[in-house]
């Protein structure tokens, strides 16, 4: 489906690219013929990963942005725009976050995450999508959100589960408010994607990622590729009638809660084939 050439002509700022998923998804953009701007707190993490990024022969720079601060976000968005001439996509891909059980949060852990998750993709989007519509340009955002963004929440991330369904509503709403100026915008919800960022703050232990593990009638985790190339798709040419949509990706594992999903835990599924079979009999 994709060529060289899908998003060429295309400057897209991928927030924490400079690691995980991020960089995985502005790999593949850089691939595609995009120009990347990707952002981050911590510098070195960013020169290494504008250096992978450069293999592609595409245009890159990096900028040292804690998305939580709006001025140095304008900053960050003014020095892009001078310097590329023009901004057609966003990614807001920044998170935080870490396990724990909600009545022993403090004020500050509640803060840290939703000001990076919720407010630092309003700031980057208020920022690009004023630059857009000044200028009456065409653009996407994406955000990737998780898969407990909606319905069921989770238990242990609450900040994190509030700021994501937050960026959610997000999405929705401005899919439908910016439609008329020809912003797109739309979520990824990804299922587990092994990444050091999240294996280390919410996987402690291997038998705690192998039970995890069981909860995904896939049987595998995620592969970056395949975030990548959904990415590409909702940001490119080939979904221009895609809007306010958030697609999950997660090898049905937010479907676990499915009332008798469960019963092939209690018993292997050929013993449950007969169990059913003398049921029927039965009757
Ligand atoms: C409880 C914690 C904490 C922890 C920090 N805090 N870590 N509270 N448990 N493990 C509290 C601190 O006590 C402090 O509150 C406040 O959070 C801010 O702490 P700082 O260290 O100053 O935070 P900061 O440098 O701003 O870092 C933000 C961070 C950190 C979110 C806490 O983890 C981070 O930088 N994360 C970025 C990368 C990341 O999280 N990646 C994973 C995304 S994975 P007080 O009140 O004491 O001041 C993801 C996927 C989900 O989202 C789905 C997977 C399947
Ligand atoms: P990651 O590698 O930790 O990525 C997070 C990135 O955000 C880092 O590059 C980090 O760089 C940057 N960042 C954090 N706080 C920032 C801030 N205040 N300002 C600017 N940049 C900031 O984790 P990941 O697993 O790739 O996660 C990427 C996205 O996917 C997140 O939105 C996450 O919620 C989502 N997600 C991941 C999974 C998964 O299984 N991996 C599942 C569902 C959703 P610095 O530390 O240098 O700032």
């Amino acid at each position: 489906m994709f060529n060289k050439d899908t998003l060429k002509n295309e400057t897209i700022l991928i927030t924490g690219g400079g690691s995980g998923l991020g960089l995985s998804m502005a790999k593949k953009f850089a691939e595609l013929g995009a120009n990347i701007a990707i952002c981050g707190r911590k510098e070195k993490k960013l020169m290494d990963a504008s250096e992978i990024l450069k293999e592609h022969g595409t245009e890159v720079r990096f900028y040292t942005c804690d998305v939580r601060d709006y001025e140095r976000v304008g900053e960050m968005f003014d020095s892009i725009i001078k310097h590329f001439g023009n901004l057609s996509g966003l990614v807001n891909n920044a998170a935080g976050n870490f396990l724990s059980a909600s009545e022993d949060l403090s004020p500050g852990g509640f803060k840290a995450v939703v000001d990076i998750v919720l407010y630092g993709s309003f700031n980057c989007t208020h920022h690009f999508g004023n630059y857009l519509i000044d200028n009456k340009r065409k653009g996407n955002i994406l955000n990737i959100v998780t898969t407990y963004a909606e319905d069921a929440g989770s238990a242990f991330v609450l900040p994190s589960a509030c700021g994501k369904a937050g960026v959610l509503a997000m999405t929705r709403s401005l899919a439908y408010e910016w439609g008329t100026y020809g912003i797109r915008v739309n979520a990824i919800a990804p299922g587990p994607f092994p990444t050091e960022g999240a294996w280390t703050r919410l996987f402690p232990t291997k038998k705690f990622e192998n039970k995890y593990l069981g909860k995904i009638p896939a049987g595998r985790y995620g592969d970056h590729e395949e975030l990548a190339n959904l990415a590409a798709f909702l940001l490119s040419d080939l979904a221009p009638y895609i809007t306010g949509e958030c697609v999950t990706i997660d090898g049905g594992e937010k479907l676990s809660g499915g009332q008798f999903n469960f019963i092939d835990s209690v018993m292997s599924r050929n013993k449950l084939k007969m169990a059913f079979k003398m049921l029927k009999l039965k009757k």
